[in-house]
């Protein structure tokens, strides 16, 4: 074990005042967020940053803290950032006496490993504010207690803020999160930026402040699902993605999959960035095949690409409506549309306006906010009125769980349907991931490999290949096309080169899938043929995690989509029976307030502790949503629901009557 890094977990807030460091060249740095304190609020958040730290320090550290706040909006507490490399180390490296403990450490360094996060120094996983911390120290203290703790203890975090270990039982969580709980009043995006700055809360997206991203990967799944179930929408059975246009915008943390995922759905990819550092990013790791920034080239490029029916992706330098605009002059025509913006934070550098640079645009931002709102509303309704333009000519939208459609519909633009109650175009859950995939109990089952060995990889992906073929041999026809998917993505995800980061996979599974896969790695750690444990998770964006009525549970129409029991219900139903870390959320996705979501993680290491846990949780994890789903009356959730109460024994589940139209239809109810 590399003592200098034991010594610096153990130690946790240093004995000795570290020095300034420099900020790193190139670094992505976090966009400057509101300076929205005032006078005697910035002397709380100070007073809030240095209880950390000694009383001896407080001169030194006060004049520091508030020239982070002033210049950044925030105190990130750069001189505590640690020196030593960040990234997930094989478990067997964290000085810890809990194995859980330690697999809870290796989550956290891959969330802020400067190949995987999108604004380490700032401790930015993700989605420009998906925080892991919201500053060195408790990041630092956190460590420590984890490396300290034994399996009798639970590690309570708010927002980042670690209380403390309380004495708890070998059966309870070792880690439990929360982010950005607020009472229901206090759940504004200025809330955030104000209690955020205060240094009490913090937005922890979805899997960035429950230590569960594995990069892009992840999101290449998901979005390759969705893409080629998009393609399936509007092609006949003959066609193919092949040659056709595919365009949407953002090359960020989640966005940056889409490129990658068009090439897998074999179409036209052309995606839209503003950022150059981002897009430069993503050509070097592979992800997107070129870059070009400047229209007219676009424009011959993509020409070019339709003629030889190319599968090929390409990153576009500006703003995502100079394109929209432009293909329409043009009568370029677009299959498919969509969005990956950060609209879930459209006034923080979610989303960038037209006409302006990338630095004015930041500019803006801080220094005049109202004109740099204005900017964005107008921008967002040229953006909606050239899509309609693209669409009555036959493209299809969708929403891609941005807030896309939200936003636009509160800056003004043309999006409302006839009935001004529904938006124009559909969220991807509504139209594909929500009747295809979560209603059946399908969503993005992971696992990381916490030996860092690329053959335990191997050997998981081999597994849970088999394990899919083998239920698909006697699974119903309307989850047969989930499992082929699934198949293939899983045979051909290591030739797609998709580890960034910890040794990671994703697959879409229902609870059948995952309990199995689940129990063939534990027996496989238990056998040797897999060398190391395994951390199974999940992202929240799926059957049971996530309330939010724009995304995750778009498809729900009983009118409980503004409710968010079912997060909740999944969070302490997963946390006592056997997870081994467990989060919830507000935000996350689509916005401060707008979404509650939660997630887990759990250790397996062969043992039959961990089998009876995978069995009970994993079980609960799914079919929690499932039984929800169904009492929406989905079609797709009634009869997953079914199926599992005849095979799954103390299970029983309130399904609803379905009522015949024609008995409402005939009753006067205005
Ligand atoms: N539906 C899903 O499965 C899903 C998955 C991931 C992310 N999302 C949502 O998609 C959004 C993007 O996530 P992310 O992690 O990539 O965020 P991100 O902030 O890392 O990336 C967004 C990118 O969009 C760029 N951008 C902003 N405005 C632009 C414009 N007008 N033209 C061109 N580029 C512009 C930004 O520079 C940024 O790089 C978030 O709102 C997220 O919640 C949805």
């Amino acid at each position: 074990m590399d003592k200098a890094f034991r010594e610096h977990v153990e130690q946790g807030i240093p004995l000795n005042l570290p020095d300034k460091k420099p900020y790193p060249k190139n670094a992505n740095r976090a966009p400057h967020r509101k300076d929205i304190l005032s006078a005697i609020e910035k002397k709380l958040a100070l007073k809030n940053a240095l209880r950390y730290f000694p009383a001896k320090w407080h001169a030194v550290l006060a004049k520091e803290f508030l020239a982070e706040l002033n210049t950044y909006g925030r105190i990130y507490m750069y001189r505590f950032q640690p020196s030593y490399k960040m990234y997930a180390r094989p478990l067997a490296e964290y000085p810890t006496k809990s194995k859980k403990a330690a697999a809870i450490m290796l989550m956290i360094q891959n969330n802020l490993d400067p190949a995987v996060a999108q604004h380490p120094n700032e401790l930015i996983t993700y989605g420009g504010n998906g925080a892991v911390f919201q500053n060195w120290a408790q990041y630092l203290l956190t460590m420590k207690y984890l490396s300290n703790m034994s399996d009798e203890q639970t590690l309570h975090i708010y927002s980042g803020h670690p209380m403390g270990l309380f004495p708890s039982s070998i059966d309870s969580p070792t880690v439990v999160v929360t982010n950005g709980m607020m009472i229901p009043n206090y759940s504004k995006p200025d809330d955030w930026e104000k209690y955020n700055a205060l240094g009490v809360t913090q937005y922890g997206q979805m899997t960035a402040g429950s230590y569960m991203y594995i990069g892009p990967q992840g999101i290449v799944h998901g979005t390759t699902i969705t893409i080629m179930n998009a393609f399936r929408n509007i092609l006949t059975e003959e066609e193919s993605p092949r040659g056709k246009i595919f365009l949407t915008a953002g090359l960020g943390g989640m966005s940056g999959a889409q490129p990658k995922a068009g090439n897998i759905a074999e179409c036209i990819t052309i995606c839209a960035e503003v950022n150059p550092k981002a897009a430069i990013k993503r050509h070097e790791q592979g992800w997107v095949d070129e870059l070009i920034d400047n229209i007219d080239s676009l424009i011959q490029r993509v020409k070019t690409a339709q003629q030889k029916n190319e599968v090929v992706s390409i990153a576009y330098i500006g703003n995502i409506v100079e394109i929209w605009e432009q293909f329409d002059a043009h009568n370029i025509f677009v299959h498919v549309g969509s969005d990956q913006t950060s609209l879930h934070n459209p006034w923080a550098g979610g989303y960038y306006p037209i006409g302006l640079s990338f630095e004015a645009s930041n500019d803006l931002m801080t220094k005049d906010p109202q004109a740099f709102k204005s900017a964005i509303q107008q921008t967002l309704v040229r953006h909606v009125a050239s899509i309609n333009k693209h669409t009555s000519k036959g493209t299809y939208f969708f929403d891609y769980g941005n807030a896309f459609l939200l936003e636009a519909s509160r800056a003004g633009a043309d999006i409302m349907s006839e009935n001004n109650i529904d938006f124009k175009y559909p969220s991807y859950v509504q139209d594909i991931l929500g009747p295809m995939c979560f209603d059946y109990g399908f969503g993005p089952f992971r696992w990381v490999c916490a030996s860092g060995n690329s053959l335990d990889l191997d050997k998981t992906d081999e597994i849970a290949a088999a394990i899919l073929e083998e239920i698909s041999e006697t699974a119903p026809p309307e989850i047969q096309q989930q499992l082929a998917d699934n198949i293939k993505w899983i045979k051909e995800a290591k030739e797609n080169n998709m580890v960034v980061g910890s040794q990671a996979r994703i697959l879409y599974a229902d609870a059948e899938g995952r309990i199995k896969i689940a129990t063939a790695f534990n027996k496989a750690i238990a056998s040797g043929k897999i060398l190391g444990p395994i951390i199974l998770g999940r992202d929240h964006h799926d059957v049971s995690g996530t309330d939010s009525p724009y995304r995750e549970t778009s498809n729900i129409y009983d009118g409980s989509k503004f409710t968010a029991d079912m997060a909740i219900h999944n969070v302490i139903g997963d946390s006592f029976r056997g997870a081994s870390w467990v989060s919830i959320h507000n935000g996350g996705g689509v916005g401060w307030g707008e979404v509650i979501n939660g997630g887990f993680g759990m250790l397996l290491d062969g043992s039959e502790q961990a089998q009876r846990n995978l069995d009970s949780m994993l079980f609960y994890d799914v079919n929690n949503g499932i039984a929800r789903r169904a009492w929406a009356r989905n079609p797709g959730a009634l009869s997953a629901i079914k199926r599992e109460m005849e095979r799954t024994p103390f299970l029983e589940v309130t399904v609803p009557h379905l009522v015949d139209e024609d008995v409402l239809n005939n009753l006067a109810t205005d």
